[in-house]
């Protein structure tokens, strides 16, 4: 299986694929390259650490999301993925991204979908007083955080809890999520059925 992997930050997401398929030759995946919003992160610098080509599509270098959107589709496409996985790329995608890649393209939310969607789903989550919370992988649809749910993981919110500290928490079950879905994914298969996803086992 052909993944491309979309960051905007750190990327430790992407890396814990990276050491996911480092580790085990069977695991049935691998990266073929990375594509960012902006560059200057180290998620690209990871990308070039471990020797991947890398692409860079930003917004304000079209003339609107429109055309954006067409040319992330494109730098994506060449690539030829199977299944694109957003890791932490803080933008929606239109619908030219979704024609060519609906159905294969995977996002990792640090919340409990249906709660919390959105660019700060770790502070919602705090802010509303959660006892409990955590990640959502998820295929990608026309609505933000919507898709169907691959897999979720749950984490304790503390009393005293940070934003930081408790993402730090949330993101600590997400990469291991995450690389094992993706993992599933590409060995086992799947076909979605309405908001249900089967993986054989
Ligand atoms: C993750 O928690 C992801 O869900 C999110 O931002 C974080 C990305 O972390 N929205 P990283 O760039 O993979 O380290």
């Amino acid at each position: 299986t052909r993944l491309v992997v979309l960051v905007s930050g750190s990327g430790t997401n992407l890396q814990a694929l990276l050491d996911a398929i480092d580790a085990d030759p069977s695991y049935g995946a691998r990266i073929v390259a990375v594509g960012a919003d902006r560059d200057g992160i180290v998620g690209l610098e990871r990308a070039e650490r471990a020797g991947l080509p890398t692409f860079v599509v930003k917004v304000r270098d079209h003339a609107d999301r429109a055309a954006w959107d067409v040319a992330l589709t494109e730098a994506t496409a060449a690539y030829e993925p199977d299944l694109v996985v957003s890791a932490g790329f803080m933008k929606i995608v239109g619908k030219h991204f979704l024609a060519a890649f609906g159905g294969r393209f995977i996002n990792t939310h640090p919340a409990l979908l249906p709660s919390f969607p959105g660019a700060h789903g770790v502070r919602d989550a705090l802010a509303y007083g959660a006892k409990v919370t955590g990640c959502t992988v998820h295929f990608v649809d026309d609505g933000v955080d919507t898709g169907p749910v691959i897999a979720q993981g749950v984490v304790e919110v503390a009393v005293d809890d940070t934003e930081e500290a408790l993402h730090e928490r949330i993101k600590d079950v997400e990469r291991r999520l995450l690389v094992d879905v993706v993992g599933r994914l590409s060995r086992d298969g799947y076909r979605i059925e309405g908001r249900k996803v089967r993986i054989p086992a």
